[in-house]
């Protein structure tokens, strides 16, 4: 048996693990592409998990100085390759836990042979911690992150006092943190914590849809089953 102490320390995590098989196309896209756009980075304990080390040095990752933006839970890439496509100037890291969505992503970002976009399979919350530089992101996106529904589950929500206090750091002064859900209560929920947060709301109210944000599966079936789209959108 494990002692307590010898057990590895469990962050809270905003994901559960799921198990990991690939479809065909994405095998091939895992076996073809991972090595393009997969970063590796030093892990703790877990799978998902980031070790403590000196953050990255993103400009020699992509080889050149540009605004940079992160991805919070890329799913399976359609926001991220959209991001990337739609601004060659600009470089997106997209952090994903579950390993076939990365594989999908990859797929994608090669198909349109874009260079200006890596993934990293780990939690995105210790992947800006420990990643990424304060005060060097243009934006930090985090669509349709997963509900949580239950008042118990509610501590697992992505969009927390303790995230925002470190999005907030590692945006650079101007910086955007965009969120989308589908779920009215979360909505509600994430605006009380950013409205106290260190970040400074773009709008009064909700913000309008950001329209280079991708219709993904999520939102599709958030309206087809008659709920709003919220989307907030605020500043460092
Ligand atoms: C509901 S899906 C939304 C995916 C995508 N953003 C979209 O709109 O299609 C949430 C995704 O976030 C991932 N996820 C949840 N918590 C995460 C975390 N802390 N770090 C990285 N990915 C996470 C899940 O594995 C899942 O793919």
């Amino acid at each position: 048996m494990v002692s307590a102490e010898a057990r590895p320390h469990r962050d809270v995590v905003s994901f559960v693990r799921r198990s990991a098989r690939m479809n065909p196309s994405q095998q091939r896209a895992w076996r073809d592409h991972r090595d393009t756009y997969l970063v590796d980075i030093l892990r703790d304990s877990m799978s998902t998990s980031v070790a403590p080390q000196v953050p990255l040095d993103w400009s020699a990752i992509f080889a050149r100085t540009a605004p940079l933006i992160a991805e919070i839970g890329a799913g399976n890439g359609d926001s991220l390759v959209a991001t990337a496509a739609a601004h060659p100037d600009m470089d997106i890291v997209g952090f994903e836990v579950f390993e076939p969505s990365i594989a999908s992503t990859v797929g994608k970002l090669a198909a349109q042979g874009l260079t200006n976009a890596r993934v990293v399979l780990a939690d995105g919350v210790q992947g800006l911690r420990h990643l990424v530089q304060p005060a060097s992101l243009d934006a930090v996106h985090a669509f349709f992150p997963d509900p949580w529904h239950k008042s118990r589950h509610h501590k697992r929500r992505l969009i927390s006092p303790e995230t925002c206090v470190l999005i907030a750091d590692r945006l650079r002064p101007g910086g955007l943190f965009r969120v989308a859900t589908d779920w009215e209560d979360y909505a509600l929920a994430m605006r009380d914590v950013l409205d106290a947060s260190p970040l400074t709301a773009m709008y009064d109210g909700w913000a309008p849809r950001f329209d280079e944000r991708p219709m993904t599966k999520y939102e599709a079936r958030g309206i087809a089953a008659g709920r709003a789209v919220y989307d907030l959108c605020y500043r460092r």
